[in-house]
């Protein structure tokens, strides 16, 4: 089955042979592993070496949590949030809370930020709900999931007592240290480990993705299935041609080059918003370093065509775009005539609604590549599970080939860290340097 396909024949150059040369090496390095951050490439493997035994063992604990609660609330910021989110969202009826009938349990995520209002109205809201929680958390030590544990935690153990409470939670982090590890131990909490060699933005397809989702009653192994056959699609014997990662690492860093140094990855599906957030991280985080990197940002068309379109049509002209491009919808709505045509519309009478929305989508691409936006697409079948599991591996790859592109280590966030050692300066934390009186009252 073909799960996506890249289109570049709207982005108004052609490849030049020592870009090709380069992306093919930079594919290379993240195979052989002698690139930087080679320590971290568990990722490339994933789809094909997750054992039966570990999805067996996530689908159990996911068929358990499924039984015991009807609200399962996810705990996780960056890596150990958006993956799970993103599928979550693409794969979900956006309007299920209004069902009345829910037969698998919603998610719900915390600890994605530190709003008091979020956090309180998200208790209140599952006040009278049975609910369980999974934990996420690589380091063990993050504090905003943490802060949305602890609440949590005590939550479940006001309402069910410590034993039961235990019994609720799940943690997903390091098989050794952190904090969450040294709580599960003490508690007793069923624990899933992530890989040493696997990094947060490329964790979604370990149970740091996989678990949630299949809570949620989302096929996992389809999801896999669509990574498998990305992985060989994008491995080193495939010619460059033929290796959608590698032509769009090739292209983007290109791009770069001449310039262009924002690309938006534009979806018509806002099915997908939570996909575009996803890649953001993916490539922000990983590209963004020594002074380099293209910008990542997204839009959600028709919506951003009133807002940001016309930016991207006559503002500064450093932008590129990469559109998600979804062939089939799952439903059907067709227009049907008017007798009085007060609205003017009966020339789209018998016309699917995803007939017009396609058509948006050509007529911006026009508009766009016209404007001087290139134009890459990335064409997916429908919104599925495999086709979303493709679309992960497929830029994941792509990162990694891009970042080798770029002359930096795709595989580190070292500027996360800046923020952390002032919030923790500014609370007080022991062990971290004092900032003056002054400098907080000037803030
Ligand atoms: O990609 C990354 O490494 C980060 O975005 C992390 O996932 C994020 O900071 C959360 O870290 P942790 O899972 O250790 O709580």
């Amino acid at each position: 089955m073909n799960t996506l396909s890249f289109d570049l024949s709207r982005i108004g150059i052609s490849l030049s042979d020592q870009i090709i040369a380069e992306a093919i090496r930079a594919n290379e390095l993240i195979h052989n592993g002698q690139g930087p951050g080679n320590d971290m490439l568990g990722w490339v493997t994933l789809p094909s070496s997750t054992s039966e035994e570990e999805l067996c063992r996530i689908e159990k604990e996911a068929a358990r949590l499924r039984a015991l609660a009807d609200v399962i609330i996810c705990i996780g910021i960056g890596g150990s949030y958006l993956g799970a989110r993103a599928v979550y969202e693409a794969l979900q009826d956006p309007f299920q809370l209004l069902h009345r009938q829910q037969d698998t349990p919603i998610l719900l995520f915390a600890g994605q930020n530190l709003s008091e209002d979020y956090h309180a109205r998200l208790l209140q809201a599952v006040e009278e709900r049975s609910i369980a929680v999974i934990a996420i958390s690589k380091s063990g030590t993050t504090t905003e999931p943490a802060i949305a544990f602890r609440l949590f935690r005590e939550e479940l153990e006001r309402r069910y007592g410590r034993k039961e409470a235990a019994r609720r939670i799940v943690a997903v982090t390091d098989h050794a240290k952190g904090a969450l590890k040294t709580m599960a131990d003490r508690e007793g909490y069923t624990t899933f480990a992530i890989p040493d060699n696997v990094g947060g933005r490329y964790s979604v397809l370990t149970p740091v993705g996989l678990l949630p989702l299949a809570t949620a009653g989302i096929d996992i192994r389809a999801l896999l299935d669509g990574a498998r056959l990305m992985e060989l699609s994008t491995a080193t014997d495939r010619p460059f041609a033929e290796n959608p990662a590698a032509c769009y690492a090739a292209v983007r860093n290109m791009l770069y080059r001449q310039g262009f140094n924002i690309e938006i990855l534009a979806t018509y599906e806002p099915q997908l918003q939570y996909f575009t957030e996803w890649w953001k991280q993916l490539f922000g985080e990983s590209e963004g370093k020594q002074g380099r990197g293209i910008f990542p940002t997204s839009t959600l068309f028709s919506t951003d065509l009133h807002s940001l379109g016309q930016y991207i049509q006559e503002g500064e002209r450093n932008l590129f775009e990469t559109v998600i491009s979804v062939k089939n919808s799952q439903t059907r709505i067709v227009i049907n005539p008017d007798r009085e045509n007060l609205d003017g519309l009966n020339y789209l009478s018998g016309k699917r609604l995803s007939e017009i929305n396609h058509t948006a989508e050509s007529g911006v691409c026009i508009a766009h590549v016209e404007g001087g936006v290139p134009n890459l697409r990335v064409r997916i079948p429908e919104i599925s599970a495999r086709t979303l599991g493709a679309l992960i591996y497929f830029f994941e790859k792509a990162c990694g080939i891009s970042g080798y592109l770029l002359g930096i280590n795709p595989f580190d966030q070292p500027g996360v860290e800046v923020y952390k050692k002032k919030m923790f300066a500014l609370l007080n934390k022991p062990g971290y340097e004092k900032i003056s009186e002054e400098l907080r009252s000037e803030i």
